[in-house]
């Protein structure tokens, strides 16, 4: 097979890419690893920037985004029972989507069906070749009719923190920095109405917790746990009653309880690879970047490296302009590394850590003071989670 463009991966970063490019009539072909299903089963992020909601807009995929998502003008930091609201609005002017991971999948794949566009999933040892060479690359894979090859102008790496793309950069070129968390965040999905219209990220001595949702009868709930934990040894009725314990009493007194309908935890890491352009190879997304979750950029930093890379296309194959293409790994990492800052921040500020000082909790305490009592400190956290300028 030949193709325009190989793009490996078939989360939001690279169905999102391949959208954008057919509709300005370039090909691509898209190899995913497991079936549509599960890709639809994860759950994931839950918070869109006003960037990544105009991207899925131009990609002609924002009508049900726009219809059932919800803006959200601020949202609420509880320290200790004190509850703060952080006023994104005034501050910058832009609000939020909430509007799930699992939904602009599906509207991104069901875009793709409606415009015969070739998704193929279920793919096996996809093997990124000629990267570097004069000649162009190509990419082999395995599916139930054998061996494949796709020869192709440049390979899009979209294939998320465990994909092969990001190790065919040979060792000697690749740079790695890395941050692992000592906790991670043990998630519930339950159909239950949202404690508050607004998110709640609760700090607590007891560790953090966070109130999402994904829509009004869809609520969606993290807290701090230790790594050690497993998903399965927490009963629905011990994670409500720790999450619970963890928010001020009248917020806990109206949250509404229910069966869980998916119940996982995630490690938090921090994680940056650079560079993200070797040859014809292009990273973008979980395949290049990780942030633990509390700033809500995981998905939000996959779009602005799209961005990035879709206009670097188009103006190769429309204008014979590779401007684009040579700028993409050092401006895309210019603003991967601020949604790495602003990650660490608000996971510093917000989690119990363990082994800490009493020198280390006065300074998170302090650090919350002053939040509240700066309107710069605010404005900046505000602009930092509506998303900074592509
Ligand atoms: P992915 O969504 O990881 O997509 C990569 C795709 O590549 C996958 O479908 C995978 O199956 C496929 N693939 C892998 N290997 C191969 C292969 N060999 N061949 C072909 N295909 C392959 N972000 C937030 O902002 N908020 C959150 O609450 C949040 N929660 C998260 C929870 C978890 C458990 C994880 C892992 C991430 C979470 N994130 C969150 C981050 C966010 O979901 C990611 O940033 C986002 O999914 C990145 O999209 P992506 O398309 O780059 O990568
Ligand atoms: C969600 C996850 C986040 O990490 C976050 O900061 C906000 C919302 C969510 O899954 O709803």
């Amino acid at each position: 097979m030949k193709t325009q463009v190989c793009i490996i991966g078939g989360g939001p970063s690279g169905l999102l890419l391949s959208q954008l490019l057919h509709l300005k009539g370039i090909d691509t072909i898209l190899l995913e690893k497991h079936s549509r299903e599960y890709v639809l089963g994860r759950i994931r992020a839950g918070v869109l920037e006003h960037g990544f909601t105009e991207l899925m807009r131009e990609a002609e995929c924002g009508d049900r985004m726009d219809a059932e998502g919800e803006l959200h003008d601020g949202f609420e930091i509880v320290d200790n029972g004190i509850q703060h609201r952080v006023d994104l609005h005034k501050y910058t002017g832009a609000s939020v989507m909430v509007y799930g991971q699992t939904e602009v999948t599906r509207d991104l794949y069901e875009a793709r069906d409606r415009m015969q566009g070739k998704v193929i999933h279920n793919v096996e040892d996809v093997t990124l070749h000629n990267l570097k060479a004069t000649t162009p690359p190509y990419v082999t894979y395995r599916d139930r009719s054998g061996a494949q090859r796709i020869d192709c102008d440049f390979v899009i790496g979209a294939d998320g923190f465990h994909g092969p793309s990001r190790k065919a950069i040979p060792r000697e070129v690749l740079r790695e920095f890395e941050k692992v968390y000592p906790f991670g965040w043990l998630g519930v999905l339950s159909r239950t109405k949202p404690v508050n219209p607004e998110l709640i990220y609760a700090r607590n001595d007891r560790g953090f917790a966070l109130c999402s949702m994904r829509s009004q009868v869809l609520s969606r709930y993290y807290i701090q746990v230790p790594l050690s934990d497993k998903a399965e040894d927490w009963s629905d009725a011990a994670f409500w009653a720790e999450l619970k314990a963890r928010l001020p009493q009248e917020v806990a007194a109206r949250l509404e309880a229910g069966p869980s309908i998916e119940k996982s935890i995630a490690p938090l890491r921090s994680f940056v690879a650079e560079p993200m352009r070797y040859g014809n190879l292009f990273l973008a997304g979980d395949a290049a970047h990780i942030v633990p979750p509390t700033g809500a950029r995981g998905l939000n930093s996959a779009g602005s490296d799209i961005h990035y890379l879709y206009h670097g296309l188009i103006n190769h194959y429309l204008n014979g302009d590779d401007t684009g293409l040579e700028e993409y790994s050092a401006k895309a990492l210019a603003r991967v590394w601020k949604a790495q800052r602003f990650s660490w921040w608000m996971t510093s500020l917000l989690h119990s850590f363990p082994d800490t000082s009493e020198y280390d909790r006065h300074l998170q305490s302090t650090e919350m003071e002053y939040l509240f009592s700066s309107d710069a400190a605010q404005a900046s956290l505000a602009e930092n989670y509506v998303g900074l300028p592509f």
